[in-house]
């Protein structure tokens, strides 16, 4: 059974990691989505939050799971015995913070973990989390960006109403 992790912040979910969720799940058995736990950040959503958003927009792809970790990924990895990990390339500006991360990863699993990176389908490669958030603080448009009900529950945390947007 090949098995992968993709992990990540989803802090939130946009219209990019669902596209990379959606054509990992087309290559592999098994993805478990993965939200870090990260306690030095200030996140938009809880973890719990973020989890349950995830859960409900792959509740169309059967073999995803969607589950939540801390410390280091590799540990995580090993526990669920996966040895692929998903990562999604938007520009070059990605490339020297993700080959990092996959040499460190596969470093310190003794070569047993690597990465493999979807490049992200075009129209979503200018798209960040940040970016996202950004937009909605100051009130803009984000509905090309993440799936409707993410639209809908960011801009709650910044206390805006989407109908109220323009
Ligand atoms: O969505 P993000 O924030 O780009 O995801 C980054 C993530 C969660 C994949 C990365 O920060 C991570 O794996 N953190 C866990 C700590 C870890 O294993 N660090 C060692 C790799 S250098």
């Amino acid at each position: 059974m090949k098995k992968a992790i993709y992990p990540g912040s989803f802090d939130p979910l946009t219209l990019g990691h669902m596209d990379v969720i959606t054509r990992a799940a087309g290559m592999f058995d098994h993805i478990i989505v993965s939200v870090l736990n990260n306690n030095e950040k200030s996140p938009l959503f809880s973890v719990e939050e973020r989890v349950t958003i995830l859960k409900e927009e792959t509740r169309q792809l059967p073999n995803v799971t969607v589950d939540s970790f801390s410390g280091l990924l590799i540990n995580y990895a090993q526990k669920k015995d996966v040895h692929v990990i998903i990562r999604g390339l938007r520009a070059i500006t990605d490339f020297e913070y993700e080959l990092q991360m996959a040499q460190t990863n596969r470093i310190l699993s003794n070569g047993k973990v690597d990465t493999v990176f979807l490049t992200t389908s075009l129209e979503y490669a200018y798209l960040s989390s940040s970016s996202v958030r950004q937009i909605a603080s100051f009130d803009g448009d984000i509905s090309m960006c993440v799936p409707p009900i993410v639209a809908g529950a960011v801009y709650r945390k910044y206390g805006l109403r989407q109908q109220d947007i323009e």
